[in-house]
């Protein structure tokens, strides 16, 4: 997508170099990094340089890929996909990629390793961007619906940041929004802050800002007074593990923006490509739930005339608990988007999703 102008997607190869967007200094400061060392992988994923459920899955899969291609040997691999399994629990993408490429290597000869390995995370790059794209296409039909039936703006609220930063390029939740403002549906997006690491002020609202899409940003417990009052048409978030009866976890407080709108009659869209399904679990409650630090909460950034600094908000030794997800039960969700289709948020709906997808890699 779009940076003052300039076509850029999230990670890249260049000359055999895994190139991304360091997404910690945004939007004050556009930084590309290099990443070359398990270590230097691990800690963007860590730190949240990358993020967002299919990014994190894509620089794990070059993350292997490199690893393989310095040392192709069995034990080193698995030391690998040990150590990339830590960064972050939640996203499923993150096991999934590191799954397709230990399935194929490990079957066949060490010299053979490197090749297969990169061939496939460049594969997976390809498809996330494809998959998103067919989210956008999907989920543009629902939005043209209600603006045949309305003719009026629609407001549509989302939470955190399911942009294309959260992907390799178009994004999942925002990718409809995308594809409905080239099509020229008139489009006003409330835009949650998403507390404590701001990722919807910070990197939804500014790619909106990029693509000249109107948005507003809300504090998180905005949303249930706008919902009330009339002022939100649909909602639309994205998903980090959905689980096969159709439960979706997403960043901390989706579940009660799905409440609120439930309770209005609003609908609640979910986009999310197939790579977010995890097949091993029949319902939420088994997902593991990320915590993160304490220092989230209680310290901010902020934009100083020169460089970002940071300052302290709560007293010292204020205790805190910062759970980075919940989830949202289906019986909240109104349709589930993914790169074949709109589905319901149930069981038989979703196999029916799977259909396209298993031979894939
Ligand atoms: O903690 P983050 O920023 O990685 O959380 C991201 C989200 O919760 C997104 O909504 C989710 O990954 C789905 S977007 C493609």
């Amino acid at each position: 997508m779009n940076v003052n102008d300039k076509k850029y997607s999230t990670i890249w190869l260049e000359k055999e170099q895994v190139k991304i967007i360091d997404q910690t200094k945004l939007p004050f400061q556009f930084r590309i990094d290099n990443l070359n060392s398990l270590d230097d992988f691990c800690l963007a994923i860590k730190n949240m340089k990358v993020r967002g459920a299919p990014l994190i899955g894509v620089t794990a899969a070059f993350a292997l890929a490199l690893e393989i291609k310095r040392n192709a040997r069995g034990q080193n691999i698995r030391f690998a996909i040990k150590k990339l399994l830590k960064t972050r629990p939640t996203a499923i993408n993150l096991k999934w990629a590191l799954e397709i490429i230990s399935n194929k290597v490990m079957d066949v000869d060490i010299s053979k390793r490197p090749k297969i390995a990169m061939e496939i995370a460049e594969n997976i790059r390809n498809k996330d961007i494809n998959d998103c794209k067919k989210i956008g296409e999907y989920g543009y039909t629902l939005l043209r619906h209600i603006y045949k039936k309305t003719k009026k703006r629609i407001n549509i609220l989302t939470h955190c940041n399911a942009g294309w930063l959260a992907t390799v390029d178009w994004g999942t939740a925002l990718s409809p929004i995308f594809y409905a403002n080239k099509k020229g549906i008139p489009l006003h997006i409330w835009v949650d802050e998403t507390r404590p690491r701001n990722q919807g002020a910070l990197l939804t609202a500014w790619e909106l800002k990029n693509e000249k899409i109107p948005y507003t940003v809300i504090v998180d417990n905005a949303g249930g007074y706008l919902m009330q009052n009339g002022d939100v048409d649909l909602c639309i978030v994205g998903s980090d593990r959905t689980t096969l009866n159709g439960d979706v976890c997403n960043k901390i407080g989706t579940y009660l923006k799905a409440l609120s709108a439930f309770e209005n009659k609003i609908p609640f869209y979910v986009a999310l490509p197939t790579s977010t399904i995890d097949k091993n679990l029949k319902s939420g409650n088994c997902i593991p739930i990320e915590t993160r630090s304490g220092d989230e909460l209680s310290k901010i950034s902020y934009k100083k005339i020169k460089g970002i600094e940071k300052i302290e908000i709560y007293f010292k030794g204020t205790k805190t608990f910062n759970p980075a997800f919940d989830v949202t039960p289906s019986k909240f969700i109104s349709k589930i988007i993914t790169e074949n289709g709109i589905f319901e948020a149930n069981q038989e709906s979703l196999k029916k999703n799977f259909s396209n997808n298993e031979e894939f890699f």
